[in-house]
């Protein structure tokens, strides 16, 4: 199984003090998850690429872009802005192949992802040509919602397909469905609410990672 990594959402966060809220969090997190949301793929808009630009952290950027067909110049900007990783959804977009390889083009690594209802099946055959695949626990669009367990058959399908792939799960997680992923085989933890909702964030992450060990 890959590295376990922590990927704080900062759609929890106080965003009026991004930078300060990023640094409370630095030392514990492999990743820090930024989601765009356009309002057409989710009923929400939240911030675009000129707000990643602000970011300042030395943790890598993990850009979640739940957005409907994302243009390359669209996710030009992001990459430009300092993104790591840059993950597109599967329902988004008409031919994903195409996003798929102007990400991986410009060297940024490349994730897919697919909704609660959504067939692993779908996305099969882009599994060797992304970094990462996420699999939503929760209906993308809002922060603070339900793990739904019924995602996990397909963490564990596709646990058993690439042993090696970074394996993301985003939507309810915390120190106890954390643990549930985890033992399905997700080895990448998004979490906003259960890190950035708490006083003593450090102390959120380290009950996420002693739930995995
Ligand atoms: C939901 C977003 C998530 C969100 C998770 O659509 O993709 O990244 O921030 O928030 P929590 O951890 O509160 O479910
Ligand atoms: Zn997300």
């Amino acid at each position: 199984m890959p590295k376990i990594k922590i990927a704080p959402s900062i759609l929890s966060a106080d965003l009026s003090k991004i930078n300060s809220e990023i640094k409370e969090v630095e030392n514990h997190a492999d990743l820090i998850h930024v989601d765009i949301m356009d309002g057409i793929f989710v009923p929400p808009v939240t911030v675009d690429s000129s707000f990643v630009k602000i970011i300042k952290t030395k943790v890598p950027l993990d850009v979640h872009l739940m957005v409907h067909e994302p243009s390359d110049s669209y996710i030009k900007g992001f990459i430009d802005a300092g993104a790591y990783s840059i993950t597109i959804h599967e329902e988004a977009c008409k031919d994903p192949e195409k996003q798929i390889n102007f990400i991986r083009k410009n060297k940024t690594k490349t994730c897919v992802s697919i909704k609660p209802n959504t067939s692993l099946d779908k996305i099969k055959k882009y599994l060797d040509i992304v970094d990462m695949v996420l699999i939503m626990t929760v209906e993308p669009g809002w922060a603070g919602q339900k793990f739904i367990q019924e995602t996990m058959p397909k963490v564990k399908e596709l646990r058993k397909l690439k042993p090696k792939l970074d394996i993301e799960v985003d939507g309810g997680i915390n120190p106890y469905t954390s643990r549930i992923a985890f033992e399905a085989g997700a080895n990448v933890f998004v979490a906003g609410t259960s890190i950035f909702g708490k006083k003593d964030r450090v102390a959120a992450i380290k009950e996420i990672l002693n739930s995995l060990k």
